[in-house]
């Protein structure tokens, strides 16, 4: 397995991880990617890709589950059958890649980061979607932060796809807060708030097993 582990030393290329991510994502996320995450994702190359194989998974399930559900929802179904191609694309993407560097396939228990997140669903709708929604852009937008801060550390093939996903992930973000908002004429600022703080929490505390959406080592 080719990722350079060399979390203590200069960056492989001379990319800066806040040059690689949109703006707008520094302004919503309430903090980056702590650096014992990123020191443990470097120890921890093959379960990276094996994690990130199944969130990219998750990601078309989940999208797949509100085109079940929201029929009524032009938008919401165009944009998340783009979405749920675009998760699958890149779940082939990764599959092949672990293929090629001979890193099997085998199941992991799932981070408690979705979990924690989706226990606090308001049951009724509108609110349960637009809660879903929310939490949907924060799992993108924390990706997209993840794959730019990794970037810097790895080799040149996995920095190139990594590039690849900050973009669609940022877009899948824009496009998850675009259909939250559009659930609702009132602002929805406060609950946006509500699950940023949730978020950072899952992020920032210890967390007994490294994933891709881990808080840092216990
Ligand atoms: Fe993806
Ligand atoms: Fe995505």
């Amino acid at each position: 397995m080719s990722i350079q582990v060399i979390p203590d030393t200069k960056p492989s290329h001379s990319l800066d991880a806040d040059d690689l991510l949109p703006e707008c994502l520094h302004d919503f996320l309430a903090c980056p990617t702590p650096n014992a995450w990123l020191t443990w994702a470097l120890e921890n190359p093959e379960i990276l890709l094996i994690d990130h194989a199944q969130c990219e998974k998750k990601a078309a399930s989940t999208a797949m589950s509100l085109l079940y559900r929201y029929v009524d929802q032009p938008l919401l179904l165009s944009k998340m059958s783009q979405l749920a191609r675009e998760e699958l694309l890149h779940f082939e993407q990764v599959v092949n890649l672990m293929e090629r560097r001979g890193v099997a396939y085998r199941h992991l228990t799932a981070s408690r980061y979705a979990e924690g997140l989706r226990r606090h669903l308001r049951p009724q709708d509108p609110e349960r979607l637009i809660d879903i929604l929310i939490i949907g852009a924060l799992i993108e937008a924390r990706s997209c932060e993840r794959f730019a801060r990794l970037i810097p550390y790895l080799d040149e093939e996995l920095a190139r796809f990594y590039r690849t996903l900050v973009k669609s992930e940022g877009r899948h973000f824009e496009d998850y807060l675009l259909l939250a908002r559009q659930q609702t004429d009132q602002l929805i600022d406060e609950r946006i708030a509500f699950f940023v703080a949730c978020e950072a929490e899952l992020i920032t505390s210890p967390d007994s097993a490294f994933r891709f959406h881990s808080g840092v080592p216990a």
